[in-house]
């Protein structure tokens, strides 16, 4: 274990703890429902959160409920929005979030673009004045239960500047895209950030009072840093590939920001930005796709397959025990987590039990 950065003076517990998918569903929707949103969203939200620490992705799960939560305490974050749609053309649709929750008026988006793609071959939403909606890979995942090729795209707060810039004004706002496959294998899932890792994992890091990896973050002064608490307090977040992952974040700004009629260019909220009173205002776009434009499903199911063999398949540099395709390691980590439970540490437990005491809520259930 990496040893903890020099502005975090007292570790917190990290030994690991055990919470079954079920649990930490209950007990997120309890959190939430305690905070007066509505059943329905409770329970859209609680399902995002937790399969992203299902998946793996445990900078955008359950751990986020402190901040989301205090957000609402502040009144920037309306708990009891529902979002609504406006129909532009048969395949278009627009939705206003009403500064709910991302999750709520993402898994709209998503559902109508599903709908109108069963009927029109494609469907395409714009979402405006939103919240941040976690791990992409959610929306994705709804897509591919309905047999559809998806893309996601948002923005968010401002964490990284420009290529050559000092001033931050760019989200890393993830690119994510989707394809389904044949029932039992790997489905096509990109979901990726345009920084080297999301910011979320350094967050991460910093709550656990551990060292981040050199090449993540730079300091204040732009100096490579591998303290978490100076990459947050100041510092911002590095480009994957340079200025093409900048261009990565200019384009989700473009689709999500500029086109939605959200906030861009910088002028995003940010979901850990609790003292600011301001709504965070994000956009997103999301496209559906059905599969059988061009060729029957199982036609294209089956040149996917081809695809994930040779990629799988391909002959591998010396020291790599196994190539993977883009999704399968947090689909092998579901299911294992499904049967295993959820890996949180004791510190994590603890922080999300002072949430339920605050609205007197039982403790998250621990195997
Ligand atoms: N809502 C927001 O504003 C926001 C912002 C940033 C990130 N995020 C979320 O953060 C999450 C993490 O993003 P990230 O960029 O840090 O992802 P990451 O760096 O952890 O992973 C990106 C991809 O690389 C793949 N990968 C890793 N190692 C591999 C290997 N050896 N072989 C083949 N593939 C490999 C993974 O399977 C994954 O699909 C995403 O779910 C994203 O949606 C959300």
């Amino acid at each position: 274990m990496s040893s903890p950065p020099s502005s975090t003076p007292t570790p917190p517990p990290n030994d690991t703890l055990l919470v079954s998918s079920i649990s930490a569903q209950t007990f997120t929707h309890a959190l939430l429902t305690a905070h007066s949103v509505p059943s329905t969203h409770a329970t859209i939200i609680a399902h995002c959160l937790v399969s992203a620490d299902l998946r793996g992705v445990d900078s955008h799960g359950i751990n986020r409920l402190p901040s989301y939560l205090s957000r609402v305490r502040t009144g920037s974050l309306n708990p009891l929005s529902t979002p609504t749609l406006t129909q532009i053309t048969p395949a278009i649709a627009r939705v206003n979030g009403h500064n709910g929750f991302g999750f709520v008026s993402a898994h709209l988006g998503m559902q109508t673009a599903i709908t109108m793609a069963s009927t029109m071959g494609i469907g395409m939403v714009s979402i405006h004045a939103s919240n941040h909606f976690g791990m992409s890979a959610s929306f994705i995942q709804q897509a591919l239960d309905a047999n559809m090729l998806s893309l996601v795209f948002t923005n968010s707060s401002p964490a990284m500047p420009v290529w050559g810039g000092k001033e931050k004004i760019l989200g890393v706002s993830p690119i994510a895209a989707g394809a389904p496959a044949s029932e039992g294998n790997v489905p096509f899932i990109l979901d990726i950030a345009p920084s080297v890792v999301a910011r979320g994992k350094v967050h991460k890091a910093a709550r656990r009072g551990e060292e981040i990896p050199r090449g993540w973050a730079v300091d204040k002064e732009g100096r490579e840093t591998t303290d978490p608490v100076k990459a947050l307090d100041g510092g911002s977040m590095v480009p994957m590939g340079g200025p093409k992952g900048v261009g990565l974040a200019i384009m989700m700004d473009v689709f999500s920001g500029v086109f939605s009629g959200s906030a861009f260019a910088g002028d995003v909220v940010g979901p850990y930005d609790t003292e600011n009173p301001r709504e965070a205002d994000v956009g997103h776009f999301m496209v559906a796709m059905r599969p059988d434009l061009w060729m029957d499903m199982e036609e294209f199911k089956k040149r996917l397959e081809v695809l994930y063999q040779r990629v799988v398949g391909s002959e591998k540099v010396e020291g790599v025990e196994r190539v993977y395709f883009p999704g399968e390691i947090e689909w092998e980590m579901e299911k294992r987590r499904k049967v295993e439970g959820i890996p949180y540490t004791r510190g994590e437990i603890e922080m999300l039990n002072r949430e339920a005491d605050k609205v007197g809520v039982a403790y998250i259930e621990v195997l």
